[in-house]
């Protein structure tokens, strides 16, 4: 086997490793009514697990800029450096309010790309389509009204508007989307938080969703992104932007047309290495469970060039 090609095989499994320890360290937030808390907790074991990791590592999608972030802020290095370039894409605890109320599916999820292939998305909001795989491609548009989506999503799903299951973020701003997906009688799976989820559980059929539409975090767009290139799916986004500082943002990430829709491979194109783990329990994986001496962890990690996905129950000793 190929030096690159065994780095390959040894990083896709080590990359879940880094999601468990993020996990794990949330974990012991859960319910505790302290999202900054969880968060922290999160970050310090995930960049520690990073930097054992031979890799030359640059986060592009992290926790802030520089100046807010004291650790997995956007350029910091991470990795022994005795490795390839590897641009990582991170949210060590996604759905920090889950967490802190005991709600479910909160994750920990990186996704690790070859250099410059991810959106450098900036902190903003994205509006966002995702369907699962399966389907005509452009079969939805971020363009098209909500209605319009669902009756082509039923139409070649074979169904009808009635049996189509959209997710939402339970937002204000989502109420001409709620509008529009009753108007024509469809489902809707309001979630409080955690997208990247909402996202990634269209490509399940067992979750029961089959559309999710709506506007959430940028960087979490490109994390999701990154799951369907390697579980299959189509997504678009587009940034929304709010003021001056938020088009600053994107200025400094490179950014110049801003009313950009982002296809999926624009959104992150490269081979892409993909792993979340469960904090709380979600529709397509468990939560951290912990036992006397020892501690349960569900985490899926995917390839893109390979499109492996595997579902990963570890019981490591405490
Ligand atoms: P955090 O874990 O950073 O709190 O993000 C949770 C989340 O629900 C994301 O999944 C989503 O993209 C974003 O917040 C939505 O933002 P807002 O809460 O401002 O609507």
């Amino acid at each position: 086997m190929a030096d690159q090609e065994f780095l390959d095989r040894v990083l896709t499994m080590e990359i879940g490793r880094c999601t468990e320890a993020a996990a794990v360290a949330a974990s012991k937030m859960i319910g505790r009514g302290d999202k900054n808390g969880a968060d922290d907790a999160a970050v310090v074991a995930l960049r520690e697990a990073l930097n054992k990791l031979d890799i030359d590592g640059t986060v592009v999608i992290g926790e802030g800029e520089r100046d807010e972030a004291p650790m997995l802020f956007i350029g910091e290095k991470v990795g022994t450096k005795n490795g390839p370039k590897i641009d990582i894409a991170l949210d060590p605890l996604e759905g920090t309010d889950l967490t802190a109320k005991g709600m479910g599916n909160a994750l920990a999820v990186v996704a690790m790309a070859t250099g410059g292939t991810m959106l450098h998305a900036p902190d903003t909001y994205m509006d966002k389509i995702a369907i699962g795989p399966g389907y005509p491609e452009g079969l939805v548009d971020l363009d098209a009204s909500v209605e319009e989506n669902i009756r082509e999503l039923a139409k070649a799903k074979r169904v009808t508007p009635a049996d189509i299951t959209l997710c939402v973020l339970d937002r204000d701003r989502h109420k001409h989307i709620i509008e529009g997906a009753r108007k024509v009688g469809a489902r809707i799976i309001l979630i409080p938080d955690g997208d990247v989820a909402g996202v990634f559980h269209t490509t399940d059929p067992d979750t029961g969703i089959d559309l999710y539409v709506g506007q959430g975090g940028a960087p979490e767009g490109v994390l999701a992104a990154a799951a369907l290139r390697c579980v299959g799916g189509q997504m678009q986004g587009r940034l929304v932007f709010r003021n001056d500082d938020e088009k600053a943002r994107a200025a400094r990430a490179g950014i110049t047309d801003l009313n950009r829709k982002y296809s999926l491979m624009d959104l992150c194109g490269g081979d892409v290495f993909f792993a979340a783990t469960g904090v709380t329990d979600g529709a397509m994986l468990s939560g951290v469970k912990w036992e006397p001496g020892y501690v349960n962890t569900h985490t899926v990690v995917m390839r893109s060039k390979t499109g492996t996905v595997r579902y990963i129950h570890a019981r490591t000793k405490r």
